[in-house]
């Protein structure tokens, strides 16, 4: 990672007002930029977000041989044209970077029949193997070999095949579903993850000609169609949950009262029936999502889960608005054991926490108290500005270019919504 050239500096602020802007989904923008590698021709992705992660994502497509340019930055629209030559390879300089980069493998072992992945990096809370990425594909009649940190994969063609999950890996999914476009024959995927994300990317490939029943289950069935049958699209990114959620815990430890454009409520039921618990008041709104705070929230008890429950990536916001609340919450991990490592970042702020294997204990405490802290991920680093805000003194926050990495313009949306914070060149 490159070293931290800016903090994000936040001071407590008074009840955030106003209306933001959500911007496009991370976890499905990349998604869909692998999924550009099915079809010659020029893709059109809007609604994009302007984050790092995109920029990583178009440097590894650009090494295979699919360009990706912003059309508009302010327009968030972004072009990737495909010249039809691919070279299937993802070099380790890129692939350690982010994870999403294992969703190249789908797509390159059908188009090509051959693939060259170096095994991938991302956030570092707990390790994320890909045996069911490689097991669905070998029942597809995948080959793979391990050879110096690269997986090698071939197959002439794939063949269709019922793939059956043990766990609802959202990557794996995404990987086989792309796979099977080209496949030869029918595939079916059981115990699909249903993240929105998912849906996203399958409603992208529907759009370019694939053959998909089932979207938005957990069962997919994908009918191959001829490699080449696909046609380049315009597509809108769907909005970004966990951008959207980070705003509402924003507006909660505040006491405020904002309205989120761009959001769809249906896409967060579970977390928005805990904000409920927790005393927020939630209104889905034509177009948006509409969240008045009390001022101070009641604690209640959150367990992650796949989806349609509360997505892992949502902890470190939700055991931030604890930390402040009135109570005592319980707050049960079962996707990423190891996800608790922000809390000590938390603790040194004045959290009252302890954590025992995947549970952590939140007792709320009136208010944090600012310190220099550190971004240990992309989420977690998104808390700690959320913290900050209900922090008295300064918060000074380190590892800035993970949140760069999902978050597009979290300081100046913040800021827009009358929260006092600033990126101060660290010295
Ligand atoms: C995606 C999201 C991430 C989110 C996660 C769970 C992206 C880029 N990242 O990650 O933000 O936190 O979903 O909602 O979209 N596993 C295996 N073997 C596999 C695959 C996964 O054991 O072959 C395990 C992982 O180690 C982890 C769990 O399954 O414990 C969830 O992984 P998965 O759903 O695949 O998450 P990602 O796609 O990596």
């Amino acid at each position: 990672m490159e070293p931290a050239t800016e903090h994000i500096v936040v001071r407590r602020s008074g009840p955030l007002l106003g209306e933001v802007t959500v911007p496009g989904a991370k976890n499905s923008v990349l998604k869909l930029m692998a999924a550009s590698l099915l079809t010659d021709g020029v893709t059109t992705l809007t609604n994009v977000p302007d984050i790092a992660d995109v920029a990583i994502m178009g440097d590894l497509l650009s090494a295979i041989g699919v360009t990706a340019e912003w059309q508009s930055t302010e327009d968030r629209v972004l072009r990737l044209t495909n010249h039809g030559a691919l070279t299937p390879v993802a070099p380790y300089e890129l692939v350690e970077r982010i994870r999403a980069s294992i969703n190249v493998l789908g797509p390159l072992l059908t188009r090509c029949g051959t693939v060259r992945l170096s095994l991938p990096g991302g956030d570092d809370f707990g390790s994320r193997p890909i045996d069911m990425h490689m097991s669905g594909l070998e029942a597809m009649g995948a080959t793979f070999q391990i050879r110096h940190g690269y997986v090698e994969a071939t197959a002439d063609r794939l063949h269709g095949a019922n793939v059956t999950f043990d766990f609802p890996s959202v990557g794996a999914t995404e990987n086989i579903l792309t796979a099977a476009v080209f496949a030869k024959g029918t595939t079916v995927i059981d115990n699909a993850a249903r993240e929105p994300e998912i849906g996203d990317l399958c409603q992208f490939l529907v759009e370019m000609g694939a053959d998909i029943e089932g979207v938005g289950s957990s069962k997919l069935v994908v009918h191959g169609v001829e490699r080449g049958s696909l046609r380049p699209v315009v597509h809108e990114v769907v909005p970004d949950r966990i951008q959207a959620a980070t705003y509402m815990a924003a507006a909660g430890v505040t006491g405020g009262e904002i309205r989120l454009r761009n959001a769809h409520s249906e896409h967060m039921e579970m977390l928005l029936r805990r904000f409920g618990d927790m005393g927020l008041g939630i209104t889905a709104q034509e177009g948006g999502i509409g969240v008045w705070a009390p001022a101070r929230m009641r604690a209640t008890d959150v367990a992650t889960l796949p989806y349609p429950g509360i997505a892992t990536d949502y902890k470190p916001l939700v055991v931030t608005m604890l930390t402040v609340a009135e109570g005592v919450g319980i707050v049960t991990e079962n996707l990423y054991p190891g996800r608790f490592r922000y809390v000590e970042e938390l603790q040194r702020l004045g959290a009252d926490i302890s954590t025992d294997g995947h549970h952590a204990v939140v007792r709320g405490v009136p208010h944090l108290s600012g310190a220099p802290v550190r971004a240990p991920d992309i989420r977690a680093g998104a808390a700690l500005v959320v913290a900050g805000l209900a922090a008295e003194g300064e918060t000074v926050i380190g590892g800035v270019h993970h949140i760069d990495r999902g978050y597009d313009d979290l300081v100046g949306r913040l800021r827009s919504l009358g929260a006092d914070i600033e990126r101060r060149p660290a010295v």
